[in-house]
């Protein structure tokens, strides 16, 4: 691969900045000054260094996001602001997208790539991988429903929901944690309507074995480490 391609697809320079950052010597190549930006460089052995920084290569891009309200999941939106507003220019350029939906108003865990592979597996029905949600209803949850909401229950359109796991924060409360391990539209909210109940808080907590990072604020992510993305390989492995 060439350096200035390299260089560009680790969100590190464009082209043209790579061209001048060359000129001015600032960059090395295996402990040497490089003298051209189109000089062939092999990202998985070539150690490259921009300002003293070694540059790693990552084939595809993953990013933690702690999802703020009021953004869409989407790439981009006549209307709305989407997650993908959230992240500096230089990583806008490569094919990011959500991996998965969080509604406009729900907070927390959102993984944001470009493998698109990956992607597709981890949200396939048949790879289970389960999502958890901190949740606040506005009536409490019965044994009753709570049961209910566990075995599944039917949401509009017919659906028959999927076993989920419910934690309240005490008996009958009306908050704590939902698992489930299915996606559909809007499915907690729609779930909690089955039992005449109404979610007024959402936060995605985890994401198969994803967990929210709590020194992220808001509307901040972060790169995964090399660690969170083999946790996510080896969670879809087994069912695909
Ligand atoms: N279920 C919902 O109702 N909304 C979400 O954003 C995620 C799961």
């Amino acid at each position: 691969m060439r350096l200035d391609k390299f260089l560009s697809v680790t969100g590190t320079l464009s082209r043209s900045e790579a061209k001048k950052a060359v000129r001015k010597g600032r960059i090395f190549v295996n402990g040497a000054s490089v003298r051209a930006s189109d000089v062939e460089v092999d990202p998985d052995t070539d150690k490259v260094v921009f300002d003293g920084k070694v540059i790693e290569y990552r084939r595809f891009t993953y990013i933690m996001l702690n999802k703020p309200e009021g953004y869409v999941s989407a790439t981009d939106d006549a209307r709305e602001r989407t997650v993908l507003d959230l992240l500096p220019d230089e990583l806008r350029k490569f094919n990011l997208f959500p991996c998965g939906r969080l509604d406009k108003y729900t907070l927390g865990l959102m993984l944001i790539t470009d493998d698109g592979e990956l992607s597709h597996k981890l949200l396939a029905p048949k790879s289970h991988v389960e999502k958890s949600y901190r949740f606040k209803s506005e009536a409490g949850v019965s044994e009753e429903d709570r049961n209910r909401l566990e075995t599944g229950v039917y949401i509009d359109g017919g659906y028959l929901t999927k076993p989920a796991r419910l934690t309240l924060d005490s008996e009958g409360a009306s908050s704590g944690v939902i698992t489930i391990r299915e996606g559909k539209y809007h499915q907690i909210k729609r779930m909690f309507e089955a039992t005449s109940n109404k979610i007024t808080y959402l936060e995605r907590i985890s994401f198969g074995p994803l967990t929210l990072d709590k020194s992220l604020s808001r509307g901040e992510w972060r790169f995964l480490t090399p660690e969170e993305i083999d946790a996510l390989a080896a969670a879809v492995e087994k069912n695909n």
